[in-house]
């Protein structure tokens, strides 16, 4: 085995003089890697920086890792890899599964090559740390390409290349990376949930067993983003927690193990393979999308290694986000070009910045049950293409966007006619209908082309800025027709490389992920979109909730958040628009609502919001996202600090009426508790009227001066609100 340092530019906060033994560090993040011996590397520490550890206390720590043997256990300890074996006793998820017509399923890697790289760039983003080691199973066959990096913000990724050196076939049916938690992560959240309920947090005890968080539908309203596991009662601000993301967006497998006899656990994922899905012929490769793994001291700095990996990309949009006006609540199907023209014109007045045309405009979609497939201009209803609306909403200075759905098709369309055989499937049947569509094979040739051509001619032909990109349905019994194989995994590079071919050819494009709303938000799709639509709820209240869970991943300037209608279409509820624009601020606002219809008061009252998003975006969206532990299940606190914390807003919710009343003194942490912050209500965040069951703190009026720290520790005194309610605080350092 070879050791190779090569060493670009060499960060201070690397240490790997230890036989073996690398100690990776960024933003107070260590992982402690064993790479010593010919085994798979054993990840020794990942958590809370070691500070400056040296080599002789490094190789100490190795020792001191390695467990006894236990009573009924292999007469070797087990130690576990970050691609665990059976072969060396480990007898949870096994990292590569798979066989050569029933041989060679269980694997043995010799590691022959070790590379390390610090302070390096990788497709355009910081990594302070890389870590390459190639193995082979000589018995197997298999060659393996382990990659581990920590970024510089202390996110790690890993993944796993399985390459079939020789003979026949090796069908491959997963690749799991894993990465160890210690016995004081007691407790797993991870998140559940269904169309219009996205990310519904689920908190149990980390006990023996598996708990399995599978996508087999190719979108996840009801899987994880992501799967956390730490010390009891963690909460936003505080208490350690590891938690595992799988970026990509086909099916997917996701786990927190307590692996027995010896407790072991581990968070681990990978891509959930279908059978036979992938079989490698001779000199073929599988590689298993990244998994991101983000410790945190509470779930926020969990979080913001995330937002800070998404946002020292390359592509990471830069510019201000533009407030847009998405048409669907409004209008639906009902497309007619003077109502689309008044929506316009209202929506210009309130100085919103982008118009999206969503779905009802492509040949025969008249509603859901035909069209998909056929992206042309329907020309009953657009006898002059979109060039009259398109004139329209760039002659007012609004961008156009425009929505599609390119990977489904109605079997009620011109091209499921003419290609039958471009739908997945299985058996000669079709799987289920849903939304009365199918879904359309892109790993076919005939049929990626189809698509890229005919969205292509469109993008061409029209002013567009903008792709809504949607996703309606679940992939079931997803299969190719000509070889009658699984097709999940090609579809999902296939739409990968859709998208990145249509980027290329439209650079100036954005893209929006949306998929029946928040089912398709992780971070392969993030990686080709600039938003996320995190649901078809728009009903602020359940709000509050979906985008704080899509939030921990997602930071607020990919998060699309509408001001719906008075009254919520999926829910029924009635919110005031206060409620409404103080919910859709914290995120890239929208507005999705007829507002031809909305009172003067009403759009006036728009207008002031859109004003306050476009004054306060560069904050909102280059800001921390911080949440209060609260105690109060009435109460939500959250708010954006700026990086260097001179200036905050915070959102006090008022989600349910509390047990008490008034609801006493909020905190407002991840402050500068060394600043002295002067706190003020922030319009129109600031409608409260007193004398109907609401009321004021006597402070309110003239603002007041506090340190972050008085803030954080001390809080103070929030105002009484009806329930479903927010009040904006603005904070500047003096
Ligand atoms: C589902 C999306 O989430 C909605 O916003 C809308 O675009 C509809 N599809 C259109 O069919």
């Amino acid at each position: 085995m070879t050791t190779q340092m090569s060493t670009s530019t060499t960060t201070p906060d690397a240490r790997s003089t230890a036989p073996g033994l690398l100690h990776l560090r960024a933003a107070g993040v260590s992982l402690v890697l064993d790479t010593s011996g010919d085994r798979l590397p054993r990840v020794v520490h990942w958590g809370a920086d070691l500070g400056d550890v040296p080599a002789s206390e490094l190789e100490a720590l190795g020792a001191t890792s390695v467990p006894p043997v236990a009573s009924g256990t292999t007469d070797e300890p087990v130690q576990l890899s970050l691609l665990p074996e059976q072969s060396v006793g480990w007898l949870g998820t096994p990292g590569v599964t798979g066989h050569r017509d029933g041989a060679d399923f269980s694997t043995a890697f010799a590691v022959t090559d070790v590379e390390v790289a610090h302070g390096i760039d990788r497709d355009g983003a910081p990594v302070a740390h890389r870590v390459v080691v190639r193995a082979h199973d000589e018995a197997a066959r298999l060659g393996l390409v382990l990659e581990l990096e920590l970024l510089v913000d202390g996110l790690v990724r890993t993944r796993a290349e399985v390459t079939n050196l020789g003979g026949a076939v090796f069908t491959v049916s997963g690749v799991d990376v894993t990465l160890p938690v210690p016995r004081e992560a007691d407790e797993i959240l991870d998140f559940t949930g269904r169309h219009l309920r996205e990310r519904s947090p689920q908190r149990h005890a980390f006990v023996a067993g598996t708990h399995l968080r599978e996508s087999r539908r190719a979108r996840s309203h009801d899987g994880t983003l992501l799967l956390t596991a730490g010390r009891r009662g963690f909460g936003y601000r505080s208490g350690e927690v590891w938690g595992v993301h799988v970026a990509w967006s086909g099916n997917t497998r996701t786990f927190a193990e307590q692996a027995m006899p010896q407790g072991v656990r581990v968070l681990g994922a990978g891509e959930l393979l279908l059978a036979g899905e992938v079989r490698l012929a001779e000199g073929e490769s599988y590689a298993s999308p990244w998994v991101y793994g983000s410790y945190g001291d509470g779930l926020d700095e969990l979080s913001h290694r995330f937002h800070a990996y998404l946002r020292s990309r390359p592509q990471h949009p830069r510019t201000p986000r533009k407030s847009l006006i998405n048409v669907w609540e409004a209008v639906y199907f009902d497309h007619d070009l003077e109502r689309l023209k008044a929506l316009a014109d209202a929506a210009a007045a309130a100085g919103i910045e982008r118009y999206v045309l969503d779905d009802g405009w492509f040949r025969g979609r008249r509603d859901d049950t035909a069209g998909l497939g056929d992206w042309t201009v329907d020309a009953d209803v657009w006898p002059d293409g979109l060039h009259p609306l398109a004139d329209h909403v760039t002659g007012l200075g609004l961008e156009l966007g425009l929505w599609f759905e390119p990977e489904m098709v109605n079997p009620d369309s011109d091209l499921a006619r003419a290609h039958p055989e471009w739908i997945l499937q299985t058996g000669n049947r079709l799987p289920p209908e849903a939304r009365h569509q199918q879904v359309l094979d892109l790993a076919h040739p005939g049929a990626w082309d189809h698509v890229f051509g005919q969205i292509d001619a469109i993008l061409t032909e029209y002013p567009i800025g903008y792709v809504k990109w949607d996703h309606n349905r679940d992939l079931i019994e997803a299969g190719h027709t000509a070889s009658g194989a699984a097709g999940v995994h090609a579809q999902t590079l296939a739409t990968y490389r859709l998208l990145d071919a249509l980027r290329a050819a439209h650079p100036g494009v954005e893209f929006e992920s949306c998929s029946g709303g928040g089912g398709r938000a992780d971070l392969g799709i993030l990686e080709r979109t600039e938003r996320i639509w995190a649901s078809d709820c728009i009903d602020a209240l359940e709000r509050q909730t979906i985008e704080a869970g899509t939030g921990l991943l997602v930071p607020p300037e990919m998060l699309g958040s509408h001001i719906g209608s008075p009254v919520s279409h999926t829910t029924g509820r009635r919110h005031e628009l206060s409620f409404r624009g103080a919910t859709a601020f914290f995120g890239h606002l929208g507005i999705e609502w007829d507002l031809t219809s909305a009172t003067d008061d009403e759009r006036a009252e728009v207008a002031r919001w859109v004003e306050a998003y476009q004054e306060h975006r560069l904050l909102l969206h280059h800001g921390r996202t911080v949440r209060a532990d609260d105690p109060d299940p009435a109460l939500r606190v959250h708010g954006v600090v700026a990086r260097d914390a001179r200036e905050a807003i915070f959102a006090v919710v008022q989600v349910a009426t509390g047990v008490w009343a008034p609801p006493g003194r909020v905190r407002l942490p991840g402050l500068d508790p060394a600043a002295t912050y002067e706190v003020r209500p922030l319009p129109p965040g600031d409608e409260v009227v007193p004398g109907h069951g609401e009321a004021l703190p006597p402070w309110w009026t003239r603002g007041t001066r506090l340190s972050g720290r008085a803030l954080a520790v001390a809080g103070l005194q929030a105002p009484n609100q009806f329930p479903e309610r927010t009040v904006l605080l603005h904070l500047t350092a003096l």
